[in-house]
Parts: structure tokens; C-alpha cells; sequence
């Protein structure tokens, strides 16, 4: 509870920063305050809803393949309920063509406002340019669509993540041979994840402290593809690894299979991300270290909120900016937080989890104390 107080109390600040940057004629800048606003430049032939309106919101997903998927597909759900906006909601599984096809099909049905969470950062410009070719605005979620006119991003701090993890992992590894896991290559948070990483291991590296023995991308954030390297890293270096920095809990669990097949798990390290059940299980059972739990419900409701400003032609706060290589999107990144063992009550409190579930695999003595 404390922590959404902070997390409001700094809302309010970047609320407030950014109507004086607006009274003050700033510019925002990277890392400043901006508003992003309407959409669709030439050509746009929507109409902007009003305030007693009911708006359509098309919400495009990727997967629903990782459990948090499921409660980010939930939560929008829910606040649109809220709201009293419209919701229609599309997943592509992974495949481009019927990502782009949703879209049209949504756009036919004169949806106001697209949120799209895309499987590939740079084939879903498509979908921005089609949208926008019918004044309608679109929100990136969770990843960027790269070189676009995208009109608002929102999501984690994605290089943060990255950060996290590598700097919890060096701390507790600071010598020897990691192999990195990272996300698919479609996706631009794995370059952003693999950036953070390299920003915390490089120095190590140059160092001559740690050796990036193997760095490769799971295809589709793929656990089988991330069991198929570490196991080929184990291989390669007769077993000689002291941490796999993995990139989600998906592919931490892959890498965690490859080392139960060597008996190495809960002595190689591993790092992950989206605090899944099965990987705070791992966790409490000492066979993955950390995750990092980013919580979903800003984001949802943020983007339903969002959505319904843009439908409405209204101004939308944000808090950052991230250069997509076309242009600076007005951005709302909210923090990540690692966890591990000792913090793992942090998702129970903010009731992501439960500790029930979280502690079904071990003995009742050994469940951490909240
Ligand atoms: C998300 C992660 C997720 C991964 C695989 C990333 O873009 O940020 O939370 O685990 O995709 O779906």
C-alpha cells in the first residue's frame, strides 16, 4: 500500500511538472515532461468522441503465452468496464499477418483508439500508419513500435530491468562464467533488457572478472529455446558457469531445466522477469534467484485511461520520452522492482500472488516469513 501512495505521490509530481512545463512553453526533452496529444495527422477523418461519448477501445495483444499476459488482458478488461468504454480484444499468437489483419478488422469496426501490444516492434508500424490513415490514435504497450508516428508509449523502464537483474546477479557472482539468455529478437524490450544488462556486466567483463561465455536470443521468449542454450553453453565450458542471466521467467525456466539436468540448479544463478507463480516458486525452493515483479495494474488502467483521453482528444500526462528512431514518444514508464527470497512479500502485499500458492512446493517451515 505504501509503495502505490509513493507511486501516486510521484504521479502527482510528474502531473504537476508537466502543466508547469506547459505554462513554461518547455520542450520536455529526453527524460522530461511531456504531453502526448491527438493523433492522425493528414487524412484523419475519425471525429474525436466527447466527454459523454462511448468510446471503442481495440486492445491487440501478442500472446497470452507468459501468465502475466492473462492478467494485463484482465485488468484492461476490467477498467473499460470501469470506464464505460467498449473493448474488444485481439491475440495474435505470434503471428504478424494476423496481428495486421486484427487491426483492420477492428478499424472497419470504426474503433476510436487502438492499444497495441506488438510481436514485432518493427512489423507493427504497419498497424500505426493504417490507424492513423483513419485518425485513429494508437498506444504502444509494454514494447515500442519502432519507427513509427506511434502516438504514446507506455510500459516498465525496460533498460532498468535489465539493469536489475544484471547488477543483483554480479553482486552475488562477481567472478567467472555467465551465459546470457536473452528475448526474442522480434521484440524491442530485449534489446532494451540486453542494453541494461551490458550496462551493469561490460565493466566486469573488461575487467577480465567475468566471461560472457554465451549471448543469444530465445526465439519467441521460448523456455525450450533457452534450454537448448544453456545446455549447449554447459557443454561448451565442461559446466563451468556461475550465473545465466535470463531474460523473462519463461526462459529462466528453460535455463533452470538445463542446469537440474547437470544437478547445477541452485547453484548457478539466474535471473528473470514478470515474477510468474512458477518462478517465485523456483525461487523459494532456491533454484532461481530473482525475478523482477513489474506490476500490471498501472499499466492496464493507465492505458485504458490513456486510450480514452486520445479518443477524446485530450492531453495525456507522461513522465519520459523514448526515441523509437523516428521520433521522441511521449512515454509513461513505470519502475520495476527486483525480488527474491527476502522481498518475495512485495507481490504478495500487492496481492499479485498469494503466498499459499507461492510456498504449495516446499515444506510449510521453509516458507518465508512476511
Ligand atoms: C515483456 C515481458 C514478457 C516477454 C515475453 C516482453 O516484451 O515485457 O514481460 O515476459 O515480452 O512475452
Amino acid at each position: 500500500m505504501g509503495r502505490s501512495k509513493n507511486f501516486l505521490a510521484a504521479l502527482l509530481l510528474v502531473v504537476l511538472a508537466a502543466a508547469a512545463a506547459c505554462t513554461s512553453g518547455g520542450d520536455g526533452g529526453a527524460g522530461g515532461n511531456q504531453n502526448a496529444g491527438g493523433t492522425g495527422g493528414a487524412g484523419a477523418t475519425r471525429q474525436k468522441k466527447g466527454a459523454n461519448d462511448k468510446v471503442f477501445i481495440g486492445f491487440l495483444m501478442d500472446t497470452l503465452k507468459e501468465e502475466r499476459w492473462q492478467r494485463d488482458k484482465d485488468l484492461v478488461e476490467k477498467h473499460a468496464q470501469e470506464v464505460g468504454a467498449q473493448l474488444s480484444v485481439q491475440v495474435a499468437n505470434g503471428d504478424d499477418n494476423l496481428q495486421i489483419k486484427q487491426a483492420e478488422n477492428l478499424l472497419s469496426q470504426k474503433v476510436d483508439v487502438l492499444i497495441v501490444a506488438p510481436h514485432n516492434s518493427e512489423i507493427a508500424a504497419t498497424i500505426v500508419e493504417m490507424a492513423h490513415r483513419e485518425g485513429v490514435p494508437v498506444i504502444s504497450y509494454d514494447r515500442l513500435i519502432k519507427n513509427s508516428d506511434v502516438d504514446l508509449y507506455v510500459s516498465h523502464q525496460v533498460i532498468k530491468i535489465g539493469e536489475l537483474q544484471a547488477d543483483y546477479i554480479l553482486k552475488r557472482a562477481p567472478k567467472g562464467n555467465y551465459v546470457v539468455v536473452q528475448g526474442s529478437a522480434t521484440d524491442n524490450n530485449a534489446r532494451l533488457l540486453h542494453d541494461g544488462q551490458m550496462n551493469i556486466l561490460k565493466p566486469a567483463v573488461d575487467r577480465g572478472d567475468i566471461k560472457i561465455v554465451v549471448d543469444q536470443p530465445a526465439r519467441e521468449w521460448l523456455a525450450s529455446e533457452a534450454l537448448n542454450i544453456v545446455e549447449n553453453a554447459l557443454t561448451q565450458v565442461n559446466n563451468e558457469v556461475v550465473a545465466v542471466i535470463a531474460a523473462n521467467d519463461g526462459t529462466a525456466r528453460g535455463a533452470i531445466q538445463a542446469l537440474d539436468g547437470q544437478r547445477l540448479a541452485g547453484k548457478v544463478l539466474v535471473s528473470g522477469q514478470d515474477a510468474d507463480l512458477a518462478s517465485l516458486q523456483l525461487i523459494v525452493e532456491g533454484k532461481q534467484t530473482m525475478t523482477i515483479y513489474k506490476p500490471i495494474q498501472p499499466l492496464a488502467y493507465g492505458a485504458v485511461d490513456a486510450a480514452l483521453k486520445l479518443a477524446r482528444g485530450q492531453q495525456v500526462e507522461t513522465n519520459d520520452t523514448v526515441d523509437n528512431g523516428r521520433k521522441k514518444v511521449p512515454s509513461m514508464l513505470y519502475e520495476p522492482l527486483a525480488v527474491d527470497k527476502n522481498n518475495i512479500g512485495i507481490v504478495v502485499k500487492d496481492g499479485y500472488q498469494t503466498l499459499e500458492k507461492i510456498c504449495e512446493k516446499i515444506p510449510a517451515d521453509q516458507c518465508p516469513k512476511l
